[in-house]
């Protein structure tokens, strides 16, 4: 298996949707208009020879090597860049051609090392099966590859290598940074003979701008960018298309195994979330998986001041059923409860909620959406009708203006904001609300229209006062309102945004944006035509979360941007499956599909196929286990997949909560915080190590594909079916497909999904039914989900979290780009190069009042503990303003946040927490306890978090 065996057409397909015949070698065929006749010969499985050319980059036409002959035409025109046209006649074989292309690949070989294609080369690359193809070993000049010679490798990326050497400055590389990745990293110095590829200003990839994507090195054809790990690996004996573990994108990638090992991740030129492209974490961080740290063996242990004890699967699991049956039998049925994970599969949220509700017996099961995303589920139900993003990623190339709310997905959602770049540079407009000055306000060949950089919790107040002008200056549809929003609603919303308060010149005192960037920026997405929202943690993760994602569904109905391609509200989920943890019933109070556990319809179907009697009450959400764990009322929790003494906010108040159960079990690939609370710990698997399906951000559900056995013995689905039988309830499920069949049955969204139609489609969209055979790429087509659009009445109420004369600063938080989440992953591979510890972002005016200078340790108080972090000085900040990540366990920015949440789904308020900063010498009392319970735990052979 190998990248060349993919049929590489190239050059990119026409979108034309008119057609054209033409001739090739006397073969007749119909192609797009707008092809190449290289793309045509590919369709009719002709290869004409190239190295240039290459079918997710624009043509360049700089090899020559491509050269055909085209009856009537004079001379040999490159078959990359010359289009078709009807009736033409082309011949991709002659002894002209072969001599023209011998002699072009002749003076390429004069520049590359005889070595690296002779038939015993190390790697198999394009240039090499290009000069064997014409029947070449070596070059007739007297200068074979020197002079590129002694020019040293790049070895400083931990993932590939430059060597000059190898390169024929083809320029595949720098136009995939460019055309692909969208960072433009990476130029050609020099002229002729004499010029090289350089990463900036002449740095090495390391240090340079480059983002590690990867593309540059799936682009070139010789091996002058490589894998590290292709240098040594044998050939791949297998390649397996799944799903990336990572983001919400989704991303489809091709894993090559040799002899066991994966030795390569290919993005899929074919998969729909990302046409062939990858980031650092999906194309190269997979190497966690067979990290030393992975737990191999089931343990136990009876408090968790004592040591861990390594047992069999079999006694692991009887030791916690014994413990959920006791604890029920003592505190009661309600005592006990679930977490499913937002890493796993749709099938093993699914397990885990059908254990809590059917085995358990009682709805105390919830999931991390509760911390991200649930905001979006209830906001987007009630005022569309459905709970999850209306578009395709790809409709983002047919809009006009993106409005990008609180998200920041060059750091989070890397492939998405390549493809959003390139709308950009294709002359789309951008609003940028964020009170950080993200990547993307100003970037190559791009400059945010309006950043409206709003103090953190003023989400509601700005998004209304968009709402203001769209109304009071008459750029509302009001045609599109009346067909399809309810009307009654509508009119008390114009009342409510109408109001001066909600003016932006009375609400620029509470967001601090100037009136006149809010007002154009209102008329801006309201006139561009079509207005495209995009959405992250900075909207959901405030006490007015839910409120302000009704704000953006009522932008988008009241100026008709909903239901076609271009437009819509799209949240970018943070992890792999959050959506479709959300969509199988993890939350306490749904059943898969969103149906409520109230109504007695729902709840019959599902008694009748898990022959249980279901309760109608909704069952505990996280924060409301805590509390009952403190009270004394919640002692046991079977946790899958989540860091929730990590990832959950005040830090101190879940330990607590952690300490009060009595059995705490913990399925994780990791010895992570939690584990320091668990008794029982269940080794978890890795994305390649199962069978089953993610759900990305677009509704969109595609196959995970196990590559290797799990390293524990048991996939997670496996897990949680063998505690089900434990605890007395019988689930016999052979392979995953028959929990989605078991899905589809019951749910009216997924009732036409099935793993042979994923198979044959790539994926498929939810809802994907009788309605929809194929899935719905775009939502809300002709009329809402719940009929009449709904507008929701927004009214602006300050969190109480305030600043105050201790308190002074706002500390946000988000994400980078190499880390992921907790970092349990990422930390574990070599992306810790680019960032091994979370760093405090201080405006140059606040560090200098406070004496801090970049560098510094800094100790960051909040209401709720203090931690301490190194600061980094920059504008990226506004003044009064903070902000970290929070993907490393002894950085505890968690420590610091509040337990203020949405008032409608407990959504956290991460992302305000009133702080004061000040230089320290050491670490915050919070950190050395961490540092003493983490060495007293650590066990052999393995490291906690
Ligand atoms: S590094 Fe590879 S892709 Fe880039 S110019 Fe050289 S040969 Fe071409
Ligand atoms: S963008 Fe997201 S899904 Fe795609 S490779 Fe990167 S982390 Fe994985
Ligand atoms: S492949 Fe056509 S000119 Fe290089």
């Amino acid at each position: 298996m190998h990248a060349l065996d993919h049929v590489d057409a190239g050059t990119p397909a026409s979108l034309a949707t008119r057609t054209v015949t033409l001739e090739i070698d006397g073969v007749a065929t119909t192609v797009p208009e707008g092809t190449s006749i290289m793309r045509a010969a590919a369709l009719v499985e002709t290869r004409i020879p190239k190295l240039c050319a290459t079918d997710n980059l624009k043509a360049f036409g700089s090899c020559r090597l491509c050269l055909v002959e085209i009856e009537g035409r004079k001379g040999y025109p490159a078959s990359c860049t010359t289009l078709v046209s009807e009736g033409m006649k082309v011949h991709t074989q002659s002894q002209r051609l072969t001599e023209l292309r011998r002699g072009v690949m002749d003076l390429y070989l004069s520049d590359h090392p005889a070595a690296l294609i002779a038939a015993d080369a190390p790697a198999r690359t394009e240039i090499r099966e290009m000069a064997q193809a014409l029947g070449m070993s070596k070059s007739s000049y007297a200068s074979e590859g020197a002079r590129h010679a002694g020019v040293p490798k790049d070895e400083s990326n931990p993932y590939f290598t430059f060597d000059p050497n190898a390169c024929i400055v083809c320029s595949r590389c720098v136009r995939a940074c460019d055309e692909v990745q969208g960072t433009l990293a990476l130029t050609i110095e020099g002229r002729g003979f004499g010029s090289r590829v350089a990463a900036s200003q002449g740095e090495s990839f390391l240090d340079s701008e480059c983002v590690s994507c990867g593309a540059c090195v799936e682009a070139c054809p010789t091996t002058a960018l490589q894998e590290k790990t292709l240098i040594a690996a044998p050939p791949a004996t297998s390649a397996t298309t799944t799903t990336c573990a990572y983001c919400g994108v989704g991303c489809s990638l091709v894993a090559e195994v040799s002899h066991g090992e994966v030795t390569r991740m290919v993005p899929n030129r074919d998969g729909h979330a990302n046409q062939g492209h990858a980031c650092v974490k999906g194309r190269f961080a997979y190497g966690y998986a067979t990290h030393k740290d992975r737990i191999r063996q089931p343990m136990i242990r009876a408090k968790i001041t004592d040591p861990w004890q390594e047992v069999s699967w079999d006694t692991a699991l009887t030791h916690a059923a014994n413990e959920f049956k006791r604890i029920q039998a003592k505190y009661g049925r309600d005592s006990v409860g679930g977490i499913t994970s937002s890493r796993c599969t749709n099938e093993e949220a699914y397990l885990v909620q059908k254990l809590v509700r059917a085995a358990f017996g009682n709805n105390n099961v919830d999931t991390c959406a509760r911390v991200c995303h649930s905001p979006t589920g209830y906001g987007l139900k009630q005022t569309l009708g459905e709970s999850a993003g209306t578009q395709a990623f790809n409709s983002v190339m047919k809009a006009d203006v993106v409005m990008l709310v609180g998200a920041n997905p060059t750091e989070g959602h890397p492939v998405f904001a390549s493809q959003l770049k390139r709308r950009l540079r294709a002359g789309a407009k951008l609003i940028v609300v964020d009170p950080r000055a993200i990547a993307l306000v100003r970037t190559p060949h791009i400059e945010a229209a309006h950043h409206l950089q709003l103090l953190p919790g003023t989400n509601v107040a700005l998004l209304t006062a968009l709402a203001h002008v769209i109304v009071t200056e008459g750029l509302a549809k009001d045609s599109y309102v009346a067909e399809r929003c309810e009307a009654e609603s509508w009119q008390r919303w114009v009342a409510a945004v109408s109001r001066p308060e909600n003016s932006p010149e009375a609400s620029a005192a509470i967001t601090g944006v100037p009136a006149a960037e809010v007002r154009a920026a209102a008329r801006l997405y309201a006139t561009a035509g079509n207005g495209a929202i995009y959405y992250g943690l900075g909207v959901t993760e405030h006490s007015q979360g839910t409120t302000a994602v009704m704000c953006i569904a009522n932008l988008a109905m009241a100026t008709g941007n909903l239901g076609r391609e271009g437009v819509g509200v799209n949240p970018l989920r943070g992890q792999n499956n959050v959506q479709g943890s959300c969509d199988v019933g993890s939350f306490p109070h749904e059943l898969a599909g969103y149906r409520h556990i109230s109504d007695p319809v729902t709840r019959a179907l599902f008694d009748g196929a898990w022959g249980v009697k279901l309760l109608d009450e909704p069952g505990l959400r996280i924060p409301n286990m805590f509390e009952a764990a403190l009270d004394g009322s919640f002692k046991g929790i079977y946790i899958q997949g989540e860091d929730m003494a990590q990832s959950d906010p005040n830090t101190q108040h879940v330990a607590a909560a952690f300490s009060a159960m009595e059995c705490v079990v913990v399925q994780d690939l990791f010895l992570n915080e939690t584990a320091l609370y668990a008794h029982v710990l269940l080794p978890g698997s890795s994305f390649l190590e199962k069978d089953g399906t993610f759900t990305n951000a677009e509704r969109r559900i595609s196959r995970v594909r196990k590559v290797m056995e799990p390293l524990a013995g048991l996939a997670d689905w496996e897990v949680t079916v063998a505690l089900s039988n434990k605890l007395g309830y019988p689930m016999n499920y052979k392979h995953p497909s028959e929990v989605m069949d078991e899905i589809a049955r019951l749910t009216p969204t997924f009732h036409g999904v099935t793993y042979e139609k994923i198979d044959r489609l790539g994926s498929v969209q939810w809802p994907c039914n009788e309605a929809a055979p194929e899935g719905t790429p775009t939502m809300h087509i002709d009329r809402f989900v719940r009929g009449k659009g709904r507008f929701f009445v927004t009214d602006y109420v300050a969190t109480s979290e305030r600043v105050s004369a201790r308190f002074p600063l706002l500390l946000t938080t988000g994400r980078i780009l190499s880390q992921y989440n907790v970092g349990a992953q990422t930390r574990r591979t070599h992306n810790v190069v680019w960032h091994d510890e979370d760093l405090l972002e201080i405006n140059p005016h606040d560090a200098e009042t406070r004496g801090i200078v970049h560098g510094d340790w800094v100790g960051i108080t909040s209401r709720a503990g203090e931690t301490v972090l190194r600061a980094t000085v920059t504008e990226r900040v506004p003044p009064s303003v903070v902000y970290t990540t929070f993907h490393f366990p002894e950085s505890g920015a968690n420590v610091v946040t509040t337990e203020l949440s949405d008032w409608a789904t407990n959504c956290p308020e991460y992302k305000v927490t009133a702080v004061q900063v000040v230089k320290v010498a050491k670490p915050s009392a919070w950190q050395q306890r961490h540092r003493e319970l983490v060495a007293r735990q650590k066990i052999k052979g393995h490291v906690v978090s």
